[in-house]
């Protein structure tokens, strides 16, 4: 009784507090958390003795730094107790399988429901990003990851990927506070008071780990909140500010690809905010905007053998295609041809997983490479 009491205390305390991730969760076929959760890299619990805020914020530009309107190129990514791939007693990592769908979760702090106080700011609270690889690097830069890294894995020295871009507010999260829009949320999103997250609703940013993870292998995310301030507004800083804030974090894999992207339409509705996936987020990473899988059948393996050069043609008989992103093959060449109105990235090999960046059916898709032609086709939905 006594530590429950403590712990509702702390989060009133905490209310200027700035944000990291706090958990991560795997996300069952239906939308539950499911499994022990895990932790950042060098992880303080709250309920650690000697926590403060700032044994987990990282602030970028640190507040030493006198101009505010740049970042520096040798800024690190990572904050210094989270450099190394290691995690501190009681904050294990999480445990998870490639293709899972993982929650991140993150308090807004009043950064949501009472964006008054700070001027300037987006109004989408700030844009949250989350890059993946296997190839992370002590010392890592801000700047050669953060808007280089991309999709398709093609971005900067190419270690990484981009694997999620969403708003920071994620349309249901609030801190208690009697402002309007936290009383809004409180009513349409009712949530008893727990150990773990007091009477506030954490925010969430759900992403899929990707299907080519290794397995026996660790996965590092990393989370980058952008919350910039624009120029001409808050008369303290006439020029803007920009105010970055990350998290560092590992996964073990473990296990084969459950390959639950299969699974769409599976998330019931109406089940506890505390442990579910934010059905919207959780939807774009089952359905058209996932990762398909082709079955057997519609691989372009007549051109494996070829092998010898780039794709010189290629037809696609939707007009609406847009961007396929072709992610996982038996063979590494690629190259991006234009076709109609569409740019369709066609990779020199046997397709296997491929997903679709716009909402679109690829109905088929017709290749030639030096004389020799193949079809792919297959649906996306
Ligand atoms: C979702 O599935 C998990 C794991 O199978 C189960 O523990 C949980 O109770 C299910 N959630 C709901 C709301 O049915
Ligand atoms: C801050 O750095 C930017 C970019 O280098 C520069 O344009 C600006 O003049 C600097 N501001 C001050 C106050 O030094
Ligand atoms: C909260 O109040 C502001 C300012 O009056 C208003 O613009 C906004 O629409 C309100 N939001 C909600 C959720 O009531």
């Amino acid at each position: 009784m006594l530590l429950q009491t403590t712990a509702v205390l702390f989060f009133i305390a905490s209310s200027n507090a700035h944000s990291w991730v706090e958990q991560l969760s795997v996300i069952a076929p239906n939308g539950t958390f499911t499994g022990t959760p895990g932790y950042a890299r060098g992880n303080y619990l709250r309920t650690a003795v000697g926590f403060s805020d700032t044994t987990m914020t990282y602030l970028i530009p640190p507040n030493t730094q006198a101009n505010t309107t740049v970042i520096y190129p040798t800024t690190k990514m990572c904050k210094d107790t989270q450099q190394d791939q290691t995690q501190t007693s009681g904050s294990p990592r999480l445990e998870a399988s490639a293709g899972d769908a993982i929650a991140l979760r993150y308090q807004e702090n009043g950064h949501v429901t009472l964006p008054w106080n700070q001027p300037g700011k987006p109004p989408n609270r700030g844009t949250v990003y989350v890059y993946g690889t296997t190839e992370p690097k002590v010392g890592e830069t801000l700047l050669d990851v953060h808007g280089v890294w991309n999709w398709d894995g093609t971005g900067g020295d190419g270690r990484g990927v981009l694997l999620s871009e969403q708003s920071f507010d994620d349309g249901r999260c609030y801190q208690i506070n009697t402002g309007n829009i936290s009383e809004a949320r409180q009513e349409k999103y009712p949530h008893q008071a727990n150990q773990l997250m007091g009477a506030d609703l954490w925010c969430q940013q759900d992403v899929q780990l990707p299907n080519t993870a290794p397995s026996g292998k660790l996965y590092t995310l990393y989370w980058v909140w952008d919350w910039p301030t624009l120029p001409d507004i808050d008369p303290t800083y006439p020029d803007g500010k920009k105010e970055v804030y990350t998290t560092c974090m590992d996964i073990d894999v473990v296990g084969k690809s459950t390959s639950r992207v299969q699974e769409t339409d599976s998330y019931v509705e109406d089940q506890s905010l505390d442990s579910a996936a934010i059905p919207s987020e959780f939807n774009d990473l089952t359905n058209e905007d996932a990762v398909t899988v082709a079955d057997s059948s519609s691989t372009a393996s007549a051109v494996v053998n070829e092998n010898t050069g780039s794709a010189s043609t290629l037809k696609s008989t939707t007009q609406t295609a847009q961007t396929t992103q072709i992610i996982q093959t038996t063979q590494s060449t690629q190259s991006t041809v234009s076709a109609n109105a569409a740019t369709v990235t066609v990779t020199v090999g046997a397709v296997t997983a491929w997903r679709t960046v716009t909402k679109v059916e690829i109905q088929k898709h017709t290749v030639t490479i030096n004389s020799c032609q193949s079809t792919a086709g297959g649906s996306v939905d």
